[in-house]
């Protein structure tokens, strides 16, 4: 049985995975795969043979202010959260990280070990390093006084010293906050309360998350925003295709088949796989072998994660975006947008290129059509149009997120504000 951490609904993947191993692709990606070609060979899309009832999510959810506090409890402070990619950190360097709404400051020695801190002086408070990309440096110096300290966060300078009193050994280092480096990325735990046990937190996903190399991309890009919507209406965006055909039409519908898509639990984490157009020949050439790259499987199929609760990766053909979405309030989120390219393709030559990318799917897609959606949403929700949201079969994985989101709150939340909200 796969372990999940407190407050989340365990549950055990339905496959045996096992059984699609020897074709080389991780095994619930395989298998994924594999329900994607027989909708394909067959015309039926998994949906159209789904008797699960429709699923009805009260829009109280989405701008509630005391289910936004228990998400921020039950969520945002003890779970793992992904900081950023390994690649945007080098050894002796260190970079303010302020996305999870804790001033945090992320460092790595010149021996690789990485490192978070509350990114604020033990003097007097003052907010150490300010926002911007990482920079190399020996030390981190407060901009007040000048209390310096080094990389590992130990305290190495006080000016005149002699005015404080002596304290013990370590007394005035940095506060360290969890944090560990797995798949490429780099984990933090905000609550200084709660434990890191990544292994455990992801289950099956550590099984998935290698083959897609994550660790050998390079990071290229980020963007961070403010938008007026509630943050479940980005990561409902990403866990359907049912509305790529009308709301993409004019941007990816092109490459996508309508509606296919199959998807699969890790505890509260959704693996998906959306079927691209030029998986329909592939499926339907007899004898057709499964790829066993990532390349070649995202010539055939998307795959898409919410790692969660905030975390959406989606494997381009040849590019990786890393979404996350932070609640700022009920009804308003940050989003941060990384775009992470091959290695072998981070050479000055390729930056107009990736440029040119990054602005067609952050500003095209995903502004002008996801977020324009999701703030149009969040327009309606108190007009009384709806009471709920409504999910069809097609959307099932919408489902599945709220289905952990509302368990791990509950215990958060008044028995008024649970049955108003269910
Ligand atoms: S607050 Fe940092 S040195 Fe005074
Ligand atoms: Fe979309």
């Amino acid at each position: 049985m796969q372990k999940t951490a407190p407050g989340l609904l365990s549950l055990a993947a339905s496959i045996d995975f096992s059984a699609y191993a020897p074709l080389g692709l991780p095994p619930a990606t395989a298998a994924l795969l594999e329900r994607v070609r027989s909708q394909l060979t067959s015309g039926q899309p998994e949906w159209k043979a789904s008797t699960d009832a429709e699923t009805r999510i009260p829009v109280e959810r989405y701008f509630s202010p005391e289910v936004w506090q228990a998400e921020v409890q039950a969520l945002f402070k003890p779970l793992p959260l992904i900081a950023a990619h390994s690649s945007e950190l080098a050894p002796g360097q260190a970079m303010a990280h302020d996305a999870f709404g804790v001033p945090l400051l992320l460092s790595r020695d010149a021996d690789g070990t990485l490192r978070c801190f509350l990114n604020v002086c033990r003097h007097r408070g003052m907010r150490m390093l300010e926002r911007g990309c990482a920079q190399t440096r020996n030390s981190v110096v407060c901009p007040y006084r000048g209390w310096t300290y080094r990389l590992n966060g130990s305290l190495s300078h006080m000016l005149h010293a002699e005015t404080f009193d002596a304290c013990a050994q370590g007394a005035r280092d940095l506060v360290a906050v969890l944090c560990a480096e797995r798949h490429g990325l780099i984990w933090v735990v905000p609550d200084a309360k709660s434990t890191l046990d990544l292994d455990a937190y992801l289950g099956g996903l550590n099984a998935e998350l290698p083959f897609y190399g994550i660790e050998k991309l390079q990071h290229f890009r980020t963007i961070e925003a403010e938008y007026p919507a509630n943050w479940k209406l980005i990561i409902d965006a990403f866990l359907e295709s049912y509305h790529i055909r009308v709301l993409h039409q004019k941007t990816i519908y092109p490459f996508f088949a309508d509606s296919v898509t199959s998807a699969e639990r890790f505890g509260p984490h959704i693996h998906s796989l959306v079927a691209r157009r030029a998986a329909l020949e592939w499926a339907n050439r007899p004898g057709s072998a499964a790829p066993d790259t990532v390349e070649g499987l995202s010539q055939l199929a998307t795959t898409s994660q919410v790692v969660f609760p905030n975390t959406v990766t989606i494997f381009h053909p040849d590019y990786l975006s890393l979404i996350s979405v932070v609640p700022t309030g009920p009804e308003t989120l940050r989003w941060t947008h990384r775009m992470l390219i091959p290695a072998d393709k981070s050479t000055p030559d390729w930056a107009p290129h990736w440029e040119k990318t990054f602005q067609l799917i952050e500003q095209g897609v995903f502004q002008k059509e996801d977020i324009h959606c999701a703030i149009g949403i969040q327009h309606g929700l108190k007009t009384g149009a709806n009471t709920h949201i409504t999910v069809g079969r097609a959307e099932v994985a919408l489902s599945w997120f709220h289905e952990q989101v509302r368990h791990a709150t509950a215990p958060h939340l008044s028995t008024e504000s649970q049955l108003k909200s269910s």
